[in-house]
């Protein structure tokens, strides 16, 4: 029995925006959040026990190692599960994008839950989802693993549109898969405005979004908002939807503008895509734009009117690149073959 295994976890695009924590040392949201889960943009990582004194970690291509910034978060992780799991075993571990590297889109989300997976089928000698359920390791287990290495990783283990709720407490927070992906086939068009690594990540971000003066005003709506959004959701209302979607994101932008210190994320060829998008609509393309904590822009439509999106955006934005997804069916965990171990 081979005890290599490969995790594919996706992206997700966040609807509502979990931005602020109320307690960092153990996840705990400011708020709920829910999200699209993705279809292309995945995160591929393998992992196999490995006899050596620490863990090696090769990161598209690059062995990285504890010190660094971009192995730091690995590590940290990887230390946490195996003292939460009790697992003492080091392990060997490949993983790289499969989205292109360097557009911009850095995502902690599939990274941290294809890590999670990734590990704990290499410990527990588990190659699928069901196998890990057999051994109590539900998939909602997982999420909370994978939440503590990045938040919105844990919305990344279920697929469809997932919702993480925040609870009263840091033990009631919880993920719960809304609807799955046949529920309603939307499209992410994402822009590639920039592909510079971002100047603050979104955990330093998420330590000072309480500073903004508009971060309480902010949370004092977001039920409502909320509940609003959940029920366009269920009800497939693209058009409600997409105007809280839009609100949603330049709310969370204005917070990040002014906290202290500031993250300014939004670049002029952010706010150009953003009025192509607004224009699209007024001639009666049912298009919405979101954004995470960087400045590429989210266009969410249905599946089906995505290539006329997609025209539109190549005529009057020649030059910007352009990723194609659509909402997915979340992660999977593999065997490896013996000739393509990490
Ligand atoms: C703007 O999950 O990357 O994308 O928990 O500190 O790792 P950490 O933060 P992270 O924050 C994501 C913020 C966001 C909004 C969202 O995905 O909900």
């Amino acid at each position: 029995m081979t005890r290599a295994v490969k995790a594919l976890a996706p992206s997700n695009i966040a609807f509502l925006k979990y931005w602020g924590k109320s307690d960092t040392t153990r996840q705990w949201p400011a708020n709920d959040s829910f999200s699209m889960t993705l279809a292309q943009c995945r995160t591929e990582t393998m992992a196999r026990p490995f006899a050596g004194s620490d863990h090696v970690v090769q990161l598209n291509g690059t062995t990285i190692s504890r010190g660094t910034a971009s192995g730091a978060k690995i590590f940290k992780h990887l230390d946490y599960l195996a003292e939460r799991l009790r697992f003492s075993d080091r392990l060997a571990i490949t993983t790289h994008n499969l989205f292109p590297t360097g557009c911009g889109i850095a995502s902690s989300a599939s990274g941290l839950a294809a890590l999670t997976l990734a590990a704990v089928g290499a410990w527990s000698e588990s190659t699928s989802l069901d196998e890990l359920e057999s051994k109590d390791l539900s998939r909602h287990f997982l999420a909370d693993l994978a939440r503590m290495g990045s938040g919105s990783a844990g919305r990344s283990l279920f697929g469809g549109y997932v919702q993480w709720e925040r609870g009263a407490t840091p033990e009631e927070q919880d993920f719960r898969p809304l609807h799955g992906a046949d529920h309603w086939r939307l499209a992410d068009t994402i822009a590639l405005v920039s592909s510079a690594e971002k100047a603050v990540s979104s955990s330093s971000g998420h330590s000072v979004a309480a500073t903004s003066p508009f971060f309480a005003i902010r949370q004092s709506g977001l039920t409502e908002r909320r509940d609003a959004m959940l029920a366009a959701l269920t009800a497939r209302d693209l058009a409600t939807l997409g105007t809280y979607l839009e609100t949603e994101a330049l709310e969370m932008h204005a917070v990040m503008a002014t906290m202290t210190p500031a993250a300014c994320y939004i670049l002029p060829q952010t706010e150009a895509v953003i009025a192509t998008v607004r224009r699209l609509r007024r001639d009666g393309l049912q298009a919405y734009v979101t954004l995470d904590a960087g400045p590429n822009v989210h266009i969410i439509s249905t599946q089906e009117d995505q290539p006329i999106l997609v025209r539109h955006l190549q005529e009057l934005h020649p030059d910007l690149g352009l990723l194609l997804d659509h909402v997915g069916p979340g992660p999977e965990l593999l065997p490896v073959e013996e000739n393509a171990r990490a």
